[in-house]
Order: C-alpha cells, then sequence, then structure tokens
C-alpha cells in the first residue's frame, strides 16, 4: 500500500468525484490517507446561488474521511474558474469592491465553518500567476475588483475565518524558471507583509518529457527556502508532451509505460530527499480509468497519468516508487 510505504515521508492522498469515490470506495483508503475533491469545493459547486450552498458530496466525504482516519485538503477558496455568475454581479453591473469584500466574508465563514476541523489545509488561492512575462498577477475580476491587495486579504480572511487550518497558495507550471521565481516572489512578498500563508501547493500537471528533474528540484529548494511547508497537490504524469495534439494512441503501450515508471521512480527519488519539506503528494485522480487529461488539452483524447491501469490494477509505475 502507498501510503504506508510512504508513512515516514509525506501522506499519499488523490483526488476525487463522486464516480470515483463510489466506484473505488475501498480501494482509495487502501492506498490514500488523503483526498482532494476535485470539483466539489469550488464556489460554482458549493454556492450556486447567493445565499444557498451545497455541501451534499463533501459532507459524504467528511464521513468517509473519518471513517478511514484520512486527511481532507480543501480546493479552494479563490480562483479565476468554476465560480458561480453571481459572485462578480450586482445588478447588471461588475461587483463592488465593498460588495465583494463581504461576499467573501461571508462565504469563506460559511464554507471553512461548515467543515471546521475536518479539513485541515486549505488552498486558499489558486493560480492567480500569469504565465505570460512581464507581469506578475493575471487579469481577473478578483484582480479588477479588488486590486493587488486581494491575495494578502484572502490569507488574512482564512486565518481570521479558520486559524487552526493550514492555508496554502497553488499552482501549477510552478516548476518553470520564469513562474517558480514569480511565485516565490508572490509568497516572499506576502510573507514580508506578515500574511498567514504556511505553505506551497505545486500541482504538479507534468509529462513523460518535461520538467526536468533539475527543475523540479529546483522548485522545491526556491520554495522551501521561504521557510513554508511544500505540497505537491495535483500530480499526474500525462503521457504527451503538453503541445502535443496526436490523438492516434488507443491504448497505453510497453515503451511509455517504461517512460512513465522512469520518471515516477526518478522523482519520488527527489521527493522523498526532501521529505522535511514536504508533508503530502496527492495524485490528480484515483487510477487511469478516469482523468480531466481526457479531455485536456485535447477533448476526447485518452491519458494514461497515474500508478494504476483502468482496471485499478498497479503499473510498472506503481512498483518503481514502492521499490526503493
Ligand atoms: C487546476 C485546478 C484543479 C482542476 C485542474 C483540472 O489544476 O486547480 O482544481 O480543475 O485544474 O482538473
Amino acid at each position: 500500500m502507498l501510503k504506508d510505504r510512504y508513512k515516514d515521508y509525506f501522506d499519499i492522498g488523490c483526488a476525487v468525484n463522486e464516480e470515483s469515490l463510489a466506484k473505488h470506495a475501498d480501494f482509495i483508503h487502501h492506498h490514500y490517507n488523503s483526498i482532494t475533491l476535485e470539483n466539489e469545493m469550488k464556489l460554482e459547486k458549493v454556492m450556486p446561488e447567493e445565499g444557498i450552498y451545497n455541501f451534499d458530496f463533501p459532507d459524504k466525504v467528511v464521513e468517509y474521511v473519518k471513517k478511514h482516519s484520512m486527511r481532507l485538503r480543501g480546493h479552494t477558496l479563490v480562483w479565476h474558474n468554476q465560480y458561480p455568475d453571481w459572485l462578480f454581479k450586482e445588478g447588471n453591473r461588475l461587483v463592488s469592491k465593498e460588495t465583494l469584500q463581504l461576499r467573501m466574508k461571508d462565504y469563506f465563514k460559511v464554507i471553512m465553518h461548515h467543515f471546521g476541523n475536518s479539513i485541515y489545509a486549505w488552498d486558499v488561492v489558486n493560480e492567480v500567476i500569469e504565465d505570460k512575462t512581464g507581469k506578475l498577477l493575471r487579469d481577473s475580476p478578483w484582480l479588477e475588483v479588488l486590486g493587488d491587495n486581494f491575495v494578502y486579504d484572502s490569507f488574512v480572511l482564512a486565518h481570521e475565518t479558520q486559524p487552526n487550518a493550514q492555508l496554502f497558495y497553488n499552482d501549477y507550471n510552478e516548476t518553470d524558471p520564469i513562474k517558480r521565481e514569480k511565485i516565490y516572489q508572490l509568497v516572499k512578498g506576502l510573507k514580508e507583509k506578515g500574511a498567514p500563508i504556511h505553505g506551497i501547493g505545486m500541482h504538479g500537471h507534468w509529462n513523460l518529457y518535461g520538467p526536468s528533474i533539475d527543475d523540479i528540484r529546483r522548485a522545491i529548494e526556491l520554495y522551501a527556502s521561504l521557510d513554508v511547508r511544500l505540497q505537491v497537490t495535483e500530480l499526474d504524469m500525462s503521457v504527451y508532451a503538453f503541445d502535443d495534439q496526436r490523438k492516434d494512441l488507443t491504448q497505453m503501450n510497453e515503451k511509455l509505460a517504461t517512460l512513465q515508471a522512469e520518471r515516477y521512480e526518478q522523482i519520488f527519488e527527489v521527493f522523498r530527499e526532501y521529505k522535511d519539506v514536504i508533508d503530502a503528494v496527492t495524485f490528480w485522480a484515483v487510477a487511469d480509468d478516469y482523468t480531466w487529461l481526457d479531455d485536456f488539452p485535447v477533448f476526447g483524447r485518452q491519458n494514461w497519468p497515474t500508478l494504476f491501469d483502468e482496471k485499478a490494477q498497479p503499473k510498472e509505475s506503481y512498483h518503481r516508487i514502492m521499490n526503493f
């Protein structure tokens, strides 16, 4: 079992949704000791209308997690995607700063108090860094309405609302030399201003060809130098390079399986080396039978990014990270 093999290193998590949890209920707690909800804690799901909250599935997960002595991560409070329409609207206009601040206060309270200590860590802010050079924060309604300080303010509000929770900044392309420097600068600035930020979540949406082990290592060292905890929050290993648009592969082949196993082996070697700063490694799926990568970046193209095949049987990748 993964979680036992890694008990002296870090938690091993997976992202679940209603279907995957129902299908793999026993398998999940057998291998994993941490859970993130793939979509069901995002704002569009928990607060579809103003003042209307929906915690049906998250509550089932809380029970499941308690029953199996697992840990639960909260994902995510401030993001430029998957938010409900009403959030940034006031009548027909863009919401005012004052109203948005009140709405944030309100939903942080409702959501964080609903889960209380059942959730030990929150991805407070997700993906605010701009990928293109020359700009730190991406354009979004958050930035437009609240101005540069919204990241700092989000952490302060999260901490006031739920002082026990570990608070994370979470982002992708986190190993890219230019973007990792920006993430570093953002978090450094937050810490210098005294923001209650405790960790950086490295998404880890990687593939067979990149990022390099060297870039992964440098990112870990750079972030750890800020004296924050690290988690790999959304790990998967696509079998396609990011700009590969091909659709002709209909099943995983041996060559790719071997490459993937080598990559997993190498990256877990690095993770283990940094076990003093890494607290959890979460896969962004349970097994290869379902992954968001089946529809991204090419819609309807199957992918095989996890340690377990479509029947949830261990792949070569699994064995490589278990045998060390
Ligand atoms: C980002 C988000 C996740 C999820 C993935 C795709 O990484 O942080 O919540 O939406 O994209 O599944």
